[in-house]
């Protein structure tokens, strides 16, 4: 097989990183993020094609501020700067930043100077994203400035023996319409790069990469059935085969069905090996009366790793790997490890087991979204209804009741959902919604039925639009459909009187309310 060019993108806290990556994988070329200090040698090892220097909040100037190892502007390698990164150029080769006497955020007029290479193909006025606070004032040595805006007379250079470019704007966010065509001037006409990465030739490495790591160890992975793991499990049969053992664990914090369709489907349609463990009356016995929601948390990873140790030592022969479906967005919100940008949650599928126990890990889908996922899925032939599913979380229902967790709220909130989850696949909704469910509400209030008075739970109905979890927005369901789910809740479910439908983004809201 071909070596598969990457780009690499050095992250310097910019919010807008992940995207960077992730135009350049839609352009065709393989790329990953890595934190702003890299080691050279790294670099070197992965063999960049070219590299991108992501924006960040710092100045160049700050006595803290983020810098790559220099040796990087003497690789060779094809450099494109973003803000923060054309700064670098200007601080390293002697050019002038100035704080902006205006910060300079939203849309600008770019004027294009010079078509040649980065601007082939734009017309010579064009609309671009500006978000920064420092600006060039002075070239650095050995750069010619390439456009031009009315606030920035040096908004975009290029070194003239090096391929070095900087930019003052963000090509990689939708609000620059030809952001798209800047970033492939950059890969093919500059990088040279052929921009024949597809799904299918991230699964072609993403095999061998495993199969050369494993030799003939065994690989371990924890199946939830959710589309991640489903993926991954699906990706590691066709590597390793019988090698791969899986683990369904039912924590009784399932939706309905879930576990035995999650059995079903792996064990008895795709013939993997998987052991199924119903350990329901331990999560729940240790979550009886525990109401705050970190400490959910922590229980349930925590009894998590025990069952999943247990039946990792019922495994004849040595299992060296543990394989994870950890995608991009959940190493960024969990710990921000992988460049300066400020963390914003803890938890979520990273950290825990690796550390506790003593595997070697394989997260082939660390660097992709969610629905770069799906596609891998859909080629590895994962059912439809599996890589449609809305993403579901580790601590399952017991973050969407809120309060204390019984075996009856578990079950009254399954139906529910359930009954939520159906209306919305028959009004074809549900795929055009990115998370949609029940929250029980740790509340009672009156109402009535027939002649009598109720005094019953309510509970809120939660549905989203979203990219990739990061921001999002209530989705717009038509009052018709909300009427109907209200409805068939309370009068198929005995304990529920009222529905409300909450109408709160991300943020300042999350999506799940614990
Ligand atoms: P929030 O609620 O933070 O959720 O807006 C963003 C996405 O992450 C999921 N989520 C979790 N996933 N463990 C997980 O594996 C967790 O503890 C957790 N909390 C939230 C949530 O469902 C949404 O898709």
């Amino acid at each position: 097989m071909e070596h598969t060019q990457t780009l690499l993108v050095l992250d310097f806290g910019s919010q807008y990183t992940q995207l960077i990556a992730r135009r350049v994988r839609e352009l065709g070329v393989y790329s990953e993020i890595h934190p702003f200090n890299y080691s050279i040698d790294k670099i070197k090892d992965l063999c960049p094609v070219g590299i991108i220097l992501s924006g960040g909040p710092s100045s160049v100037y700050e006595t803290n501020a983020p810098k790559p190892d220099q040796k990087v502007f003497d690789l060779g390698i094809p450099i494109l700067g973003i803000c923060y990164g054309l700064q670098l150029f200007a601080d390293r080769m002697h050019g002038k930043v100035n704080s902006a006497a205006r910060r300079e955020y939203g849309k600008a007029e770019l004027f294009i100077d010079d078509h040649n290479d980065l601007f082939a193909g734009l017309d010579t006025t064009t609309s671009v994203w500006m978000s920064h606070g420092d600006a060039l004032s002075q070239l650095p040595e050995g750069f010619k400035p390439i456009a031009h805006s009315h606030n920035a007379p040096i908004c975009a250079i290029r070194h003239s023996e090096k391929k070095m470019f900087g930019v003052q704007f963000h090509p990689e966010v939708v609000h620059t319409p030809e952001g798209k065509k800047i970033l492939g001037n950059f890969l093919f006409k500059v990088c040279g790069a052929k921009g024949n990465w597809t799904p299918a030739s991230f699964v072609e490495k993403a095999e061998k990469e495993i199969r050369t790591r494993v030799g003939s160890s065994k690989v371990l992975c924890a199946l939830s059935g959710g589309v991640d793991s489903s993926v991954l499990a699906m990706l590691l049969q066709r590597a390793v085969g019988d090698q791969l053992h899986c683990v369904h664990i039912n924590n009784g914090l399932m939706r309905k069905n879930e576990s035995e369709q999650v059995v079903q489907t792996f064990r008895d349609t795709f013939h993997i090996n998987l052991s199924s463990v119903n350990a329901a009356d331990i999560f729940l016995s240790r979550l009886a009366g525990v109401d705050d929601p970190e400490k959910k948390r922590k229980i349930i990873g925590k009894t998590f790793i025990e069952v999943f140790e247990e039946e990792a030592k019922k495994l004849s022969g040595a299992v060296e790997f543990l394989a994870q479906g950890t995608l991009y967005p959940d190493v960024i919100e969990s710990v921000s490890f992988k460049g300066p940008s400020v963390t914003i949650k803890t938890h979520h599928n990273v950290g825990g087991l690796p550390e506790k126990m003593n595997f070697k890990l394989i997260e082939p889908f660390r660097e992709l979204f969610k629905d770069e996922v799906r596609s891998i899925g859909r080629l590895l032939g994962v059912p439809a209804d599996l890589i449609g599913r809305h993403p579901f979380p580790g601590p399952g229902l017991a973050v969407r009741i809120l309060g204390d967790i019984t075996k009856v709220k578990l079950d009254l909130l399954r139906e529910a959902d359930d009954i939520f989850i159906q209306e919305l696949k028959r009004s074809n909704l549900y795929d055009k919604i990115w998370q949609a469910f029940v929250v029980l509400l740790p509340i009672r209030s009156v109402g009535v039925m027939g002649d009598d008075r109720t005094y019953e739970n309510a509970v809120a109905l939660r549905a989203v639009t979203s990219v990739d979890g990061m921001t999002a927005d209530w989705a717009r369901i038509p009052d018709d459909i909300l009427a109907h789910v209200s409805n068939r809740i309370t009068n198929e479910l005995r304990g529920i009187n009222r529905v409300v439908y909450d109408i709160s983004s991300k943020p300042p809201a999350t999506i799940e309310w614990e």
